[in-house]
């Protein structure tokens, strides 16, 4: 059994941050969501994993991934020169598969709990898809399944206008060969992709074994800014514990499960967990209020703080209350303390500010 990891595309909803990175770097609890779906993958067992990556941000996740030796395993890294549609990943990663089965994985996709006994169930009764499922609120915005009461698949429509069910296909696949056979016998969409879900759909027709399976645990598709604070609310929930390698000062008061990084000052501050502080962070005269990830090299003055995600290098100084808020690295949000109280910005395309 292969990974394929699907690490191209373009990440308009989560702009501006993809405008310069990858969405799938972008760190969730201060670890980027790929490594998180690279864990899983690994704990299941599997050792050869493919990732798509772009022209643009290609270079970016293979610097962060590297050559897989951090997990014991062997990554390979296969280039889609254009984001045509996760099923023309699949046809652009063919080399990397050959005759095996796989695991797809999209990079943006976070899950809670483990992979592994789907995989064995997978190769256990060898069907030709095995595709994950999750009640939604918003089924338009997903590939969605219709099932008989037996849970089987009748119909998979990818974003429909009027859903049948409020079932989602989570990112997450498995697939036999037979994949293959019919993606090379669909038809682009309206949109100009290959979609997965037209592929899945013509093994149905073809009378395949096409299973689906109800995650019973989270499911966090990463898309956009509310999704990622609220990948980063569960995931600290999940993961922190209290763990203190920087230095916290007799002023301060540390309380619930927070993780402060070596090299790390906390001044005359309250944290309250669940938080992660990275490494080499100056956390002065501030409060950190729960649900919050500081990137390493930030910097947090004279202000309060609360359910935020600021990524490396970030620069908080003077603000009474930040709140709900994402900021890319390097991003300073500074408070004009000169008599002519202007607003003054300087920020990248698509960004937004509320006052
Ligand atoms: P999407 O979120 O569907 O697409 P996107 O990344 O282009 O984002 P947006 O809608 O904000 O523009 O993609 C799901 C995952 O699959 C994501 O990790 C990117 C990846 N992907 C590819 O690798 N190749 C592709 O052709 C497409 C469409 C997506």
């Amino acid at each position: 059994m292969k990974g394929l990891i699907l690490s191209g595309g373009k990440g308009t909803r989560l702009r501006p941050l993809t405008h310069t990175s990858a969405k799938q770097l972008v760190p969730v609890a201060n670890k980027p969501i790929l490594f998180y779906v690279i864990e899983n993958i690994v704990k299941a067992g599997i050792t050869e994993i493919g990732i798509i990556i772009s022209p643009e941000t290609g270079d970016e996740v293979r610097r962060a991934v590297g050559g897989g030796e951090r997990w014991g395993v062997k990554v390979e890294y296969i280039l889609q020169e254009r984001p045509s549609g996760l099923a023309h990943a699949v046809k652009t990663a063919r080399p990397f598969l050959g005759d095996s089965p796989f695991v797809m994985y999209l990079g943006d996709n976070l899950i809670g709990g483990d992979i592994t006994e789907l995989i064995n169930s997978f190769q256990k009764n060898r069907p030709d898809a095995v595709i994950l499922l999750k009640p939604v609120d918003n089924p338009s915005s997903f590939g969605v399944a219709e099932i008989d009461k037996d849970g089987n698949i009748v119909r998979l429509v990818e974003k429909p206008k009027e859903p049948k069910s409020n079932l989602a296909l989570v990112g997450v696949y498995l697939f036999s060969t037979e994949i293959h056979k019919a993606i090379d016998e669909i038809k682009p969409s309206l949109r100009g992709e290959l979609e997965i879900t037209d592929a899945i759909q013509r093994l149905v027709e073809k009378g395949k074994k096409v299973h689906s399976h109800l995650l019973e645990a989270w499911w966090l598709d990463t898309g956009k800014k509310d999704d990622l604070l609220a990948a980063n609310t569960v995931v600290l929930d999940e993961v922190v514990k209290r763990e203190i390698k920087g230095e916290v000062d007799a002023n301060s008061d540390i309380s619930g499960r927070v993780r402060i990084g070596k090299g790390a000052k906390v001044i005359h501050s309250t944290i309250r967990g669940p938080v992660v502080i990275g490494e080499n962070c100056r956390i002065e005269n501030s409060f950190v209020g729960p649900y919050s990830s500081i990137g390493d090299n930030s910097v947090i003055i004279n202000s309060a703080l609360e359910h935020c995600v600021l990524m490396e290098g970030c620069e908080v100084n003077m603000i009474d209350r930040l709140e709900d808020s994402l900021l890319g690295r390097g991003a300073k949000v500074i408070k004009n303390t000169k008599k002519h109280h202007a607003h003054r910005l300087s920020i990248g395309d698509d960004s937004v500010v509320e006052f």
